[in-house]
């Protein structure tokens, strides 16, 4: 099969800041270039997936990995989940601190028993692993934390989405050579939220794939669970609806209800998909023969499919 490639790093009000789109740009079209070559280089859906996670984690202006947001008290906590479509096997890691990549610890759980630690079992994990320990904070996330703190946190969240570049939690779905799929999420939370507050980025309301289809998606964690928007798209074309229609039922029902949130697909005969209820998703895709991205999309609810 022809390989399919689609990376986000987040949606949200707009890409405010002064050169906001070309660095937002610049940053998803290099890391596609990098992983599209795995795909042909015959790498697995899953492992290209754990890969694509790893370098956007690692850009410090995206939310996730370094350069992600503190929470109210100040520290950072991290999750990430893996989708396995071939094998229709979820992990995940909930509110992990002081490891570089939090997708390690959702890919080394594909194999466990117990597939989603939280905080405590997680830390111990990384104990486990030895993966060694690791400060993500930037100057750029501790000054709004600092800021925030000054004015009693008066946001409900960090300017965490697309208000300016360094925002977004992180994702990445691909389609192999041998038909399989694979779904990753990473995210730092919205910011300033409250001790222990889970994030539908290690859910599958957030991130979900079966051997139909793989979704991950992006936005405010509430809303994205409350309409269970990974699995609801991926389930609704297990059940046969096209991605188009499941993409257009979901997002109908999301508009609504008033939900900020979007969403990047590829289902298993390789139809790119991406929407959005959110003014601006930061999407890249590559299908075989180029490079596309959402940056610039009209606002508001927006729906692309391209095969
Ligand atoms: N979607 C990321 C979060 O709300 O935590």
């Amino acid at each position: 099969m022809q390989p399919k490639l689609i990376i986000h790093s987040g949606a949200g009000s707009s890409l405010g800041e002064k050169g906001g789109v070309e660095l937002v740009r610049n940053s998803l079209h290099k890391i596609l270039e990098k992983l599209y070559k795995l795909l042909v280089d015959d790498q697995s859906a899953l492992d290209v997936v754990v890969r694509g996670c790893q370098l956007l984690e690692d850009d410090p202006i995206f939310n996730a990995g370094t350069g992600s947001v503190l929470q109210s008290d100040g520290q950072i906590r991290m999750s990430a989940s893996l989708m396995d479509g071939l094998n229709h096997r979820f992990s995940g890691a909930i509110n992990v601190s002081r490891i570089k990549n939090p997708i390690d610890l959702a890919k080394a759980l594909q194999s466990s028993p117990d597939r989603v630690l939280s905080d405590h079992g997680a830390a111990e994990l990384v104990r486990e692993l030895q993966l060694p320990v690791y400060n993500s904070l930037t100057d750029k996330r501790l000054n709004e934390w600092q800021q925030e703190r000054q004015q009693n946190f008066s946001k409900s969240m960090a300017n965490i989405i697309a208000e300016s570049p360094g925002s977004g939690t992180i994702g990445v779905v691909a389609l192999d050579k041998e038909g399989r799929l694979a779904a990753g999420t990473s995210t730092g939370g919205k910011g300033f939220e409250k001790i222990g507050r889970v994030s539908d980025s290690a859910m599958p309301a957030g991130n979900y794939a079966t051997g139909s289809a793989a979704v991950s998606c992006t936005g405010i964690g509430e809303d994205i669970i409350d309409e269970c928007l990974a699995a609801k798209i991926v389930i609704r074309v297990t059940d046969g609806f096209s991605i188009k229609a499941a993409f257009e039922r979901s997002f109908a029902e999301a508009h609504k209800h008033n939900r900020d949130l979007g969403a990047i697909a590829i289902d298993a005969n390789g139809i790119i998909a991406w929407g959005k209820t959110s003014d601006v998703i930061l999407a890249a895709f590559h299908d075989g023969k180029e490079i596309g991205d959402s940056l610039e999309a009209a606002k508001g609810t927006f729906i692309f499919t391209a095969e």
